[in-house]
């Protein structure tokens, strides 16, 4: 089996995005690679294109506060992107790239094996469940077999960018966060 250096450095260089030229470096996954759940955001950006790190930011903090929450740090869980390469001026990241980086994200996941996996905003939701909106579908646990993928239990949640600006939806964002320890408990 590869290791997840070996994973990175294959994809990283079989690449073809239009973004991988304009960004300064690849933003591999970060974490705990034994860690029963990974969390997966949308593409780096500014302060991860230039630290090679996801989640560093402003968004990274609140994910880090809302861990403690749940009695964990960011070293205890894996935490990648949909996308490996920051989308000039943070544009999202476009159909095809996210396409070009599926299976990189695909053996990641499968190297990691995790029981659960969390969408951080619709962007990972829906290249897993493509007719899902994140609006109506945060916060349930959710259930599919796919091909390629060996784990089957799934978690919604909105973006913290996104609801960093909105007290409503970062009200619900946290609550829907609360419910991590239990889904895991019970999988
Ligand atoms: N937002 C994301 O979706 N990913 C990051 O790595 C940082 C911000």
């Amino acid at each position: 089996m590869k290791s997840l250096e070996e994973i990175n450095k294959y994809w990283h260089k079989a690449n073809k995005c239009e973004i991988k030229k304009t960004a300064t470096r690849p933003v591999f996954g970060d974490g705990n690679s034994k860690s029963k759940i990974i969390f997966i955001g949308e593409a780096p950006g500014k302060e991860e294109d230039l630290s090679g790190k996801p989640f560093v930011g402003r968004s990274g903090k609140f994910l880090s506060e809302m861990l403690s929450l749940i009695k964990l740090k960011r070293e205890d869980v894996y935490i990648t992107n949909t996308v490996k390469y920051r989308p000039p001026n943070n544009r999202d990241p476009k159909p095809e790239e996210i396409k070009e980086c599926m299976n990189w994200l695909f053996e990641e996941i499968n190297f990691i094996n995790p029981e659960l996996i969390v969408f951080l905003g619709r962007h990972s939701l829906n290249i897993f469940f493509p007719k899902e909106k994140i609006s109506e579908s945060h916060g349930k646990l959710l259930h599919k077999n796919l091909e390629g993928v060996n784990t089957k239990n799934f978690l919604a949640l909105y973006h913290p960018a996104a609801a960093l600006y909105n007290v409503g939806m970062k009200e619900t964002l946290i609550k829907d966060f609360k419910k991590i320890p239990k889904i895991l408990e019970k999988l």
